[in-house]
């Protein structure tokens, strides 16, 4: 089992594929930050033995993150594989729905269970402005898709942004009317690459929380493997609204998750730039030296973040590791 000196359990990977993305989202990789290289991604036997040491320490759900995942030609192998490794009941997929109305079919029948979209904005300019990329429509009959072809599970991210966003909720609310999928607001981050975005665009979710609150939004229960969204309900919508506010809500204490970038690194916190590389023990078919290093590593991660009091984590953007 992986537990740690706070008695938290460790059930969820997430595991990066890939730095690369053909976005350039504002907030995450302001102009000229490089994320393109490739070299020495994971390969597929490597992840699979990664994978495997992960579910014999009690692992059960993968989030298969990036950069953009689906840059990788064998995504839909990363995903088989992931699925085939015993112990293994949930595999998760972060993405930007460049390749959704492609590859979603693919992606299901190769076990697909979830998947997380990027949506910033419902006005295409602003979505164009915000991304780099004008392909509102593409990535919206993407995630059409994706509930066409049976995963499961469909999530919308929006980070929250004062300038492009933040006026939009009624839009974003007549989104989930008729479609049952959950939309999480997620309060801007400050990395290490974008401070003057963070100063002029960050915005805490504390006022879209009370605006839905006077709205008649619920808050749902929450389970013990959710992961840090606030999920709200409401029953004249199909859809429910989420929220992610690491400034605003300390979740560490029911932190669930560990990452690994997609050179093999282990990292025991999205807001840390220390790392353990697994590279040299990802060589053998043998898994116990890698599941006795995962569980010594284990006993280094800190009680928290303190994103409240330090504002930033030395992350350099969200690109490197996944979110
Ligand atoms: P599920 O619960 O599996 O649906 O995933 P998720 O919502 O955690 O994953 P997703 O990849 O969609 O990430 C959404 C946002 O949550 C991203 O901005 C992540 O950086 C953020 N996030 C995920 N895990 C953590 C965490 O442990 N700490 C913080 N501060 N943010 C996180
Ligand atoms: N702050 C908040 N969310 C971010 N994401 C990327 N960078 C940041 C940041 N600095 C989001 C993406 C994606 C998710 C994995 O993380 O929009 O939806
Ligand atoms: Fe790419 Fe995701 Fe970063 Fe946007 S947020 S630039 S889609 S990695």
């Amino acid at each position: 089992m992986l537990i740690d000196a706070y008695q938290r359990r460790f059930t969820y990977l997430r595991l990066s594929v890939t730095e690369s993305c053909n976005f350039r989202c504002t907030y995450c990789l302001p102009d000229g930050t490089d994320c393109d290289s490739r070299a020495g991604e994971l390969t597929l036997p490597e992840i699979r033995r990664l994978v495997t040491a992960f579910a014999r320490l009690g692992t059960r759900k993968v989030r298969i993150t990036g950069g953009e995942p689906s840059l990788r030609k064998d995504l839909t192998e990363i995903i088989a594989t992931c699925k085939a490794v015993p112990g293994i009941e949930k595999v998760a997929l972060t993405t930007n729905g460049y390749r959704l109305q492609r590859d979603a079919a693919a992606w299901q029948a190769a076990g697909l269970d979830a998947v997380n979209v990027s949506v910033d904005s419902l006005d295409a300019a602003t979505f164009h402005l915000v991304t780099g990329q004008d392909k509102l429509a593409d990535i919206l009959a993407g995630v059409a898709t994706a509930k066409a072809v049976g995963i499961k599970q469909v999530k919308i991210n929006t980070v929250l942004l004062k300038q492009h966003n933040a006026l939009a909720l009624p839009d974003f609310l007549s989104f989930v009317k008729q479609q049952d999928l959950s939309l999480r607001f997620i309060e801007l981050m400050r990395t290490n690459d974008n401070l003057s975005f963070y100063q002029r665009q960050h915005l805490s979710g504390a006022s879209i929380q009370q605006q839905l609150e006077t709205q008649g939004w619920q808050l749902l229960p929450k389970g013990i493997s959710d992961g840090p969204a606030l999920e709200y309900a409401h029953p004249h919508y199909q859809g429910r609204i989420g929220l992610i506010m690491p400034y605003s809500k300390d979740f560490c204490a029911d932190c669930n998750r560990l990452r690994v970038s997609s050179k093999g690194q282990l990292y025991l916190c999205l807001f840390t730039d220390s790392y353990q590389d697994l590279r040299s023990l990802l060589q053998s078919e043998h898994s116990a030296p890698l599941e006795r290093f995962l569980q010594q590593a284990l006993a280094g991660k800190a009680q928290s973040h303190q994103l409240q009091q330090q504002h930033s984590g030395s992350t350099r953007h969200l690109a490197q590791i996944g979110g």
